[in-house]
Formats: structure tokens, sequence, C-alpha cells
């Protein structure tokens, strides 16, 4: 395992779509497994396998409280085929550090992926996972966090990240 560099916006690789997994082999578990070391050690409730810049479809996702035990769920191939009502939540992401920003989504989703075995699961969230697996999703699709704010707040986040590399 291994703790993997998470690219920060505006790197243009997190703009690249993810290409679907052919088959849950080694090279992807390995892949899962420095995930969510990288994850945990950030630490993060979710990351997508093209914040390290790896254009494969595949995301993770803990949600889990810090006296809880650990809940790493895996979603490969993911589909969000449903989604239902709106939900407004104080979004973070790996990529824009230090930034939180209102971000508006489907308040339930439902989405179809396979695990780390390989098999299909369809699994229906709501709350902060339903937000969660759709801020992962867009980032297999390569949009962002700051894709869905206002054209003044986008400006003002492009403006502190850009500063940000630049130090
Ligand atoms: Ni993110």
């Amino acid at each position: 395992m291994a703790i993997r560099t998470i690219l920060h916006y505006p790197d243009p690789r997190l703009r690249e779509k993810a290409l679907p997994v052919e088959a849950v082999d080694a090279r992807i578990l390995s892949l899962i497994n420095d995930m969510a070391e990288t994850m945990y050690a950030a630490p993060g409730v979710g990351l997508a396998a093209t914040q390290i810049g790896e254009t494969v479809a595949l995301f993770i996702i803990d949600i889990a409280d810090d006296d809880e035990p650990s809940d790493l769920r895996v979603f490969i191939n993911p589909d969000i085929v449903s989604k239902t009502g709106k939900l407004c939540f104080r979004e973070g992401c790996l990529s824009f550090p230090g930034i939180t920003e209102d971000v508006e989504r489907a308040a339930q989703v439902t989405v179809r992926a396979l695990d780390r075995d390989g098999n299909p699961f369809e699994l229906t969230a709501d709350g902060l996972l339903a937000v969660a697996i759709q801020h992962e999703n867009d980032h297999l699709l390569g949009k962002l966090m700051i894709d869905h704010l206002g054209l003044i707040k986008r400006r003002i986040v492009h403006r502190q990240m850009s500063k940000r590399d630049a130090d």
C-alpha cells in the first residue's frame, strides 16, 4: 500500500473522464488499497481514482464517524440510475484543500456498481452518503465541486486555488 499524491484543482488531469474497469483484478485491488490509505491519511470521506491521476471508474467512500469502526464502501463502474429530491450540503473536496461551499444535490440516489469482489450491487442512499456518491461520481466524469457554484463564487474559488498552487 502507498499513499498517493492527490491532484489539486486546477490540475487538468482532474478534468479527464474515467474509463470503465474491465476486470476487478490485482491491479484494481492494489489501486483500491492505495486509495483507501490515501483517503484515510488526508483525512477525507471520499476519493475518486481520477483524483490520484488514475482514469478508471472507481471511487471509495467512508462516512463513518471518528468514534465508529471504519466502513469502506467501494464503487466500481458506478451508474447513478435515479435521483430524487433536493438537498443543500456544505461540501469539501481533497482536490480543493481548505475550501468548503454549499452545493445543491439530489436528496436521494440509487446507484449500481461493482464491489471490490467484482459483484454487482444496487444501493439507495440519502443524506451524507447520497451527497458523497454524487460528488465522487462527478469526479469520474471530470466534473468538480466548483462547477456547481454560481459564477461569482466560482471565480473566487478559482482564484484562491490558483494562488495557492503558485505559492
Ligand atoms: Ni472531491
